[in-house]
């Protein structure tokens, strides 16, 4: 076989080279720079390629300057590739579309606060004016905090595994559960900070409930706690009626109805009523004095009162939404509304 004589393998080279440069500059959009790119140096069937099974045919004399050459006229041709595409990207006199500045700008839809969380803010801002500072705890909490503080010894059916989620993992022999009430902030505060004590916790709580118009496994509740020297139910049901005024709006009336709850004697449930229809919105109470010891506080210098509200429960009736499922199915045409 004779060789390919080097002056037809520069030819070719050269040929190449102008016709990628007339090609590239004349590309005036993405489409035709990238046909020129196909064209030209496409690794499969480019033009580039065909001439370099060529440079194996060279004489092996030949072979160094051939190599040198295809090596040249390759990055010749990347190099005016980059130009021809900084060119369109920077507006140049190639690009075909001209810039009209007086077009109407695409719009950016925007999302906003979730409901829940607005409420969780509104919450947290009436509070604060009434002197309440808001403060946070773990959604994952021990024994200690979920039920022995709060008066709930180990036989009580509140802690049946089929009523809380425990955890696989455990701190030592201390099983871990998700907290499936606000309450363990009261402990956490009151161990940690001397009366008099004004604060609100808003935050998840968890519990295997059935899903339902005023149910959801995970919700939310609004704790508030106050201890101070004289504190008595009349100022938690005027503290709850304020709240209640303030977040419903117009003159919304607060009832009490005797209850239960482990950790405050005497305990209640707070219904309020507004639009002419009463709601369960959470229970309250004087914190048990042996919650207050179990916490180092002396209860005979101090009292205090505690509620616990849910907060799907109150965003539902101040939007009068009729399932609190809506909240979480994240159906933008509901959210949207709020
Ligand atoms: C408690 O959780 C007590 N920790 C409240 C409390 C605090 C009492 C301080 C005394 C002192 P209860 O289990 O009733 O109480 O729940 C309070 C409120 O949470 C209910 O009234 C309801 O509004 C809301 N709630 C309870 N379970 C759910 C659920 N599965 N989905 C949505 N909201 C719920």
């Amino acid at each position: 076989m004779t060789a390919v004589p080097l002056d037809a393998f520069r030819a070719e080279l050269e040929t190449l080279r102008a016709d990628a440069a007339a090609a590239l500059d004349a590309a005036a959009d993405g489409t035709a720079i990238e046909a020129a790119r196909i064209e030209f140096i496409g690794a499969r069937a480019g033009r580039l390629k065909a001439i370099q099974k060529l440079l194996g045919g060279l004489a092996v004399a030949d072979k160094p300057a051939g190599g040198r050459l295809f090596n040249e006229v390759k990055e010749a041709i990347a190099t005016r590739l980059a130009s021809a595409q900084a060119r369109l990207e920077g507006g140049g006199p190639a690009a075909a579309v001209p810039l009209d500045v007086t077009l109407p700008g695409e719009p950016v839809p925007l999302g906003h606060v979730h409901p829940i969380t607005q409420t969780i803010r509104q919450v947290q801002e009436i509070m604060g004016r009434l002197g309440f500072e808001s403060v946070d705890g773990p959604e994952v909490e021990d024994q200690w905090h979920n039920f022995e503080a709060l008066a709930i010894p180990a036989e009580h059916p509140a802690r049946d595994p089929l009523d809380n989620f425990y955890l696989a993992v455990a701190r030592g022999s201390d099983p871990l559960l998700l907290r499936s009430q606000t309450s363990t902030v009261q402990i956490r505060i009151m161990e940690s900070r001397e009366p008099p004590l004004r604060i609100v916790s808003l935050g998840r709580v968890y519990r295997p409930d059935t899903a339902d118009a005023t149910h959801y496994p995970m919700f939310h509740q609004v704790e508030g706690l106050v201890v101070e020297p004289g504190t008595t139910m009349a100022h938690l049901k005027s503290v709850l009626r304020l709240f209640a005024s303030s977040f419903l709006g117009g003159d919304v009336h607060v009832r009490f109805r005797p209850s239960f709850f482990p950790f405050t004697e005497p305990s209640v449930e707070v219904d309020m009523e507004w639009g002419g229809r009463w709601i369960e919105m959470g229970g309250a109470g004087m914190v048990d004095p042996a919650v207050l010891e179990a916490v180092g506080y002396d209860p005979d210098a101090v009292s205090g009162f505690a509620f616990g509200l849910g907060v799907e429960r109150i965003a539902a009736r101040r939007y009068g939404v009729a399932d609190i499922r809506d909240f979480y199915r994240n159906d933008v045409r509901f959210l949207r509304q709020f």
